[in-house]
């Protein structure tokens, strides 16, 4: 049985069909998204409760995270909502997390790799990497990739979804300082995450190809008015960027128009079985040539094992 999605007004901003933010209706199948609290995830949440899906939140924040469950069940009671602590920038919870939900015994039909930060001043993750590719691209490694012996049990297909952007055209692997030491550069450090998160997709795709019925795909959302400009607005060295998003904004989407994507790639039968590809406005398009190339995806994937390796593991009982 198919449902349709009422879709917002488009503004001026490019937008789906009507046809192609179809989704269908799929009542007992689990997403988990991570950064579900708020923006484009907490959208996303929504629209795939409505349409019988059960909803996971992995969250780094208790209250931010309990207080979406409760916004969410008030709008649909008795809505199949919960959350499980994750912070990302912290491997060590990342595992603890990803160990915590394997324990319940329950499966996860659609992962969807969502959380994100953006043009932070130079910050660290709790294991010493640089905050927005300790975030946007090693948390989701490690998370996924343990995730990925429960995800080969499920019966059913498997959905990979990764949030990543348009940003990753500025993007640039430097495995000469993947960390970002030197001259560290806000807005080149997150096109190196989001151009992480597609050549990961990528990886991930060739990897469990053809033989797994688990697909990865990633997107971008769109520019969308949610809180990821949050530490451009609190940071006084950050004016240029200020002004140009205040400029910007009368033509960015709603948190809702952004979402579509995110749950086009999710839900659409037309992404049934389909892997490797990004998608804008659900449509699959071409990335840039250098998220295509092989080798710089494979050396991301080895890099990243090595710098996740000391938590890719339970800690042992004791
Ligand atoms: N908005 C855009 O224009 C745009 C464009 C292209 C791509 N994207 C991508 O879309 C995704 C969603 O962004 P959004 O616009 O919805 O931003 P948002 O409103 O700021 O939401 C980001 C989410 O990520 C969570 N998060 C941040 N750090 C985390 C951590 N260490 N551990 C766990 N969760 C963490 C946040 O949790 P808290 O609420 O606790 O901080 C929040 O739930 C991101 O991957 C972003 O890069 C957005």
């Amino acid at each position: 049985m198919l449902q349709s999605t009422s879709l917002p007004a488009a503004g001026r901003a490019r937008l789906p069909s009507r046809r192609t933010a179809t989704v269908m209706a799929a009542s007992g199948k689990t997403v988990m998204i991570t950064g579900g609290n708020t923006g484009i995830g907490y959208e996303t949440a929504k629209v795939l409760l409505a349409k019988g899906y059960s909803v996971t939140l992995a969250c780094r924040d208790a209250s931010r995270a309990s207080n979406a469950v409760q916004r969410l069940q008030q709008q649909q009671p008795g809505a199949p909502v919960d959350y499980l602590l994750l912070d990302l920038a912290d491997l060590a919870s990342v595992r603890d997390a990803a160990n915590k939900w394997m324990d319940s015994g329950k499966q996860i039909d659609v992962l969807l790799n969502n959380a994100g930060v953006m043009a932070c001043p130079r910050m660290e993750t709790a294991q010493g990497y640089e905050y927005q590719l300790g975030v946007n691209h090693l948390g989701h490694f490690l998370w996924a990739n343990t995730l990925l012996p429960l995800l080969k049990q499920n019966p059913n297909p498997v959905r990979i979804v990764n949030v990543a952007s348009t940003a990753h055209m500025f993007g640039k692997m430097d495995f000469d300082d993947l960390q970002s030491r030197n001259n560290y550069d806000r807005w080149r450090a997150y096109g190196q995450s989001k151009l992480a998160n597609i050549l990961f997709t990528y990886e991930l795709a060739r990897k469990l190809q053809p033989s797994s019925s688990i697909t990865a795909n990633c997107l971008h959302p769109g520019v969308v008015r949610t809180e990821l400009s949050r530490y451009l607005m609190t940071d006084p060295d950050a004016l240029t960027s200020k002004l140009l998003t205040a400029l910007f904004t009368p033509f960015t989407l709603s948190p809702e128009q952004g979402a579509l994507t995110n749950i086009y790639c999710c839900s659409s039968p037309d992404v049934e079985g389909i892997s490797g590809k990004y998608y804008d406005s659900c449509k699959p398009v071409a990335s840039t040539p250098a998220s295509y190339d092989t080798a710089t995806a494979a050396k991301l994937w080895s890099v990243s094992e090595e710098l996740t390796q000391a938590y890719a593991k339970a800690p042992a009982a004791v």
